[in-house]
């Protein structure tokens, strides 16, 4: 297989998601660990089985189902993606972003990515939302940059501009949704690192050195993609844990842990989502 996707490969991928629904989608949702569920509430969904789709990275990993959703969700016409892939499961920083390419591809302009992360700032608390305002792409920053490979100059710049990642507006509307329903969000910046394993102690002490707030396994690499394409992101963790950066005080990190956290959020990123996505223009 190749190691980067031509245009035509996109646009392949692009035509089939077409051909399956009459929904011109305008905003983007990823759903990370835990949180497919809130898939459920687009009205008048169609759904399609990212397998297929030709070139969709396939999703292994508990708690992603790999379905696309495309309907309504608060009068906007969404389309929602049910678990991601991810670099850990051994495939190429190309293959998951593949489905932001196709996001812009078919026109959408805004993309909401969620997914679940380890508190690192100690002001933190399991069961926090995050707003990320920033990020930190540790992989990307050793030579493992989505775009990395030829650049399609109609899509974007060869060398993006990244002082804004996450949407300032965006993130203004989210936290007024969070009072308008009386929660609080935290804001941060989010370090990405590769996974699978869960960090060390020394290496979770290394992400709070550098000004990492949060830490996970996902979604910066989607972020640049959309970035490249001119959309304009809002990316919210849901702090399922802790990180342990003092190994004598500290329990273990479990996947499980992470799932069952997300699910106490849910109720509250679906009300995150849903204002803002009717706010939207
Ligand atoms: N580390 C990395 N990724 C994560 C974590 C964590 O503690 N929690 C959820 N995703």
């Amino acid at each position: 297989m190749d190691e980067f996707y031509s245009r035509i490969q996109i646009e392949g991928a692009t035509a089939i998601v077409r051909n399956r629904t009459h929904f011109q989608p305008t905003v983007g949702v990823v759903l990370g660990s835990g949180l497919s569920e809130l898939a459920n509430s687009v009205e008048n969904a169609d759904i399609i089985e990212s397998s297929q789709i030709p070139h969709w990275p396939k999703s292994t990993v508990t708690g992603h189902k790999g379905k696309l959703i495309i309907g309504r969700l608060s009068g906007k016409v969404v389309m929602m993606l049910q678990g991601r892939s991810h670099f850990y499961e051994g495939l190429s920083v190309n293959q998951i972003t593949l489905p932001v390419r196709v996001m812009a591809s078919i026109g959408i302009k805004t993309l909401i990515v969620t997914n679940a992360a380890g508190g690192i700032n100690p002001s933190f608390r399991g069961g926090d939302l995050m707003l990320i305002k920033d990020h930190i792409n540790l992989p990307g920053l050793a030579g493992n940059n989505p775009l990395r490979g030829p650049n399609d100059d109609q899509v974007g710049v060869r060398f993006p501009d990244m002082t804004h990642p996450y949407d300032p507006e965006l993130r203004k509307i989210a936290r007024e949704v969070a009072a308008q329903a009386d929660f609080s969000v935290q804001e941060g910046v989010y370090t990405y690192v590769a996974g699978p394993s869960f960090e060390t102690p020394a290496e979770l002490r290394f992400i709070k050195m550098i000004g990492g707030d949060a830490v996970g396994m996902s979604t910066v690499p989607s972020v640049i993609v959309a970035r490249h394409a001119g959309m304009r992101v809002l990316g919210i963790s849901s702090i399922t844990n802790m990180a342990h950066l003092d190994p004598d005080e500290s329990d273990a990190t479990s996947h499980e842990e992470v799932l069952e956290a997300g699910k106490e959020i849910v109720p509250r990123l679906e009300t995150l989502l849903r204002g803002v996505i009717k706010r939207l223009d």
